[in-house]
């Protein structure tokens, strides 16, 4: 029986972070490839016909080009366990995979070798770095002619002001690439260039004065490759094991996803130096994932997986302890006691049930709307896991239903995706009527055909000649009331009752906050 200390220690909970078409897809499926995988895409494993039943919104997904819908992959390597937490590559998705961020160890940064580091590639990376989550840099496609490693490498030391050292060097580039010397065991493992079969094992050259190097490589490739290492070890600092982790240091592996080069270095990277599950903070206290007792957070609610039943999955993360099946667990917020009768793993490949997880898994809960994102569960303790935040949307909408006799059906629509986090959702106090916001234009036209396929509701969304939302506090509750009282016309209650200030422009928002001075207009709200 392995000790909970084992288990944690083995663990690697991780997410790719890239801007689109820079090969996290392709990376994605080479890592369960090396890793011998796989349970793709989703919770609950859709197969043949259930699969090709999927509701039309995903459509939406396919014809854009976009992936909707976050999922987790397990797979084992190397003696650890990893759990890749897929995000939503769009921007427009971006709070769903701010979210899922909260609930990974670490990061793997994807950058296509011709562009660099590109505009969602640093939003995501801002993310990370709030946490403190250690990156760990894939450059990608050096199979293409691409920029010159040191000028990539001091782009993203610039651009994102972090320090860089090459974990990797790739030897050739385009037509003549090779392969990757790996610099922090100062070998090289030569593959022939690869498809989509598992890798073979290659042939190994220790050290840069191995005279295999030159019997199989090109003559002007070793000698460009011996210069450009001893040129690369004097300019870049040592890769530290501390830095990396604090993440103020990121190594940067070389590669072509493709290819299947350059992965087997950045997986071995990834279960040797990535972090083992960090402690949670909680509202209480630090979580140690060491504890004996169960906690655990909602990172993700995802509705409707399988339109044929209205089930809801939270993606839960174990914080601490040894989940085990039919365990009783307190839901904090409502503080009932739910027994987990049929946790979903994304784990073993063809199990479908949880027997047990343990900290940095993540289990799929299925439930009917109780569990909310932010939701804390433990054994008992009322701890309230922090950094979880809503955002403040972009873009609001009124939404109705074009019958207006489905306006009840509306309504269910519309909190429950408020509730899964794919929109937020306002009723105006005065009209009870439906303003939904969310960060990006595309939402809206996937929000009109999920509320249309999911609970057959046609709708249409008009503009509200609104700017934006922001959540009120104050610390004299007598001052809220009074504002609140004076601004029947601007106000709107979210999905859990909380109230919410409509703005109709900048200048609104702005003088309100100035002939307000004690009240608070929150741009984010922590779960309560
Ligand atoms: P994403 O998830 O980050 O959006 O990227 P994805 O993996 O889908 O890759 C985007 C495109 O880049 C794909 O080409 C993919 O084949 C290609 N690609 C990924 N890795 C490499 C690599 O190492 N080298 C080269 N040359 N190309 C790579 P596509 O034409 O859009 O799709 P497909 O028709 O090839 O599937």
């Amino acid at each position: 029986m392995p000790s909970l200390a084992e288990e944690v220690d083995r663990r690697r909970t991780f997410a790719i972070i890239s801007h689109p078409d820079a090969g996290k897809t392709t990376l994605t499926e080479k890592l369960l490839l090396f890793g011998g995988a796989i349970q793709l895409a989703g919770a609950v494993k859709a197969r043949g016909e259930r699969r090709r039943a999927r509701s039309d919104w995903m459509k939406v997904e396919q014809e854009r080009g976009i992936s909707v819908a976050s999922s987790v992959m397990t797979y084992e390597y190397l003696g650890r366990t990893f759990n890749l937490l897929d995000t939503p590559g769009h921007e427009d998705f971006s709070e769903d995979t701010y979210r899922t961020l909260t609930a990974v160890d670490s990061a793997v940064m994807v950058i296509d070798a011709a562009k660099g580091i590109e505009a969602q590639t640093r939003k995501l990376f801002e993310v990370c770095r709030l946490r403190d989550v250690p990156i760990v840099t894939f450059v990608n496609k050096l199979d293409r002619e691409g920029r010159d490693p040191f000028e990539l490498l001091d782009e993203v030391e610039q651009t994102l002001a972090l320090d860089v050292t090459p974990a990797s060097w790739p030897i050739g580039m385009g037509q003549r690439f090779k392969g990757c010397y790996d610099l922090i065991h100062d070998r090289l493992i030569l593959v022939e260039r690869g498809n989509n079969d598992r890798p073979a094992e290659g042939i190994q050259c220790n050290g840069l004065d191995d005279p295999k190097l030159d019997e199989l490589l090109p003559a002007d490739l070793v000698t460009e490759l011996r210069e450009q290492v001893e040129m690369a070890r004097g300019l870049c600092p040592e890769f530290d094991l501390e830095a990396f982790r604090q993440g103020t240091m990121t190594p940067v592996y070389f590669g072509s996803a493709l290819n299947n080069f350059g992965v087997r270095e950045l997986l071995e990277g990834v279960a040797d130096y990535a972090p083992s599950p960090r402690p949670q903070p909680a509202v209480e206290r630090s979580i140690s994932p060491a504890e004996d007792k169960v906690s655990a957070f909602v990172f993700k609610i995802q509705a409707n997986m399988d339109p044929k039943h209205r089930d809801r999955i939270a993606f839960v993360r174990l914080s601490s302890g040894h989940f085990k099946r039919g365990m009783k667990l307190k839901h904090v917020r409502s503080g009932k006691m739910m027994t987990m009768h049929n946790p979903v793993l994304f784990l073993a490949r063809d199990r479908e049930v949880a027997e047990e997880a343990w900290p940095g898994d993540i289990i799929g809960i299925p439930n009917h709307g109780n569990l909310r994102i932010g939701d804390t569960l433990t054994e008992g303790e009322d701890l309230h896991v922090k950094g979880i935040p809503s955002f403040a949307p972009e873009l609001l909408q009124r939404v109705r239903p074009t019958d207006p006799m489905k306006m009840k059906h509306l309504s269910r629509a519309v909190e429950q995706l408020a509730e899964e986090g794919a929109a937020k959702a306002f009723k105006t106090r005065l009209g009870s009527q439906w303003i939904v916001g969310v960060v990006g234009a595309l939402q809206f036209e996937v929000l009109a055909d999920r509320i249309r396929t999911e609970y057959d509701v046609p709708v249409t969304f008009e503009t509200a000649g609104l700017h934006t939302a922001r959540w009120l506090a104050a610390d004299d509750p007598a001052e809220l009331k009074k504002f609140i009282d004076a601004h029947q016309g601007d106000l709107a209650e979210d999905h859990d009752g909380d109230p919410v200030f409509l703005a109709r422009n900048g200048w609104h928002l702005n003088h309100t906050a100035e002939t307000w001075p004690k009240l608070r207009l929150l741009a984010t709200k922590e779960p309560a």
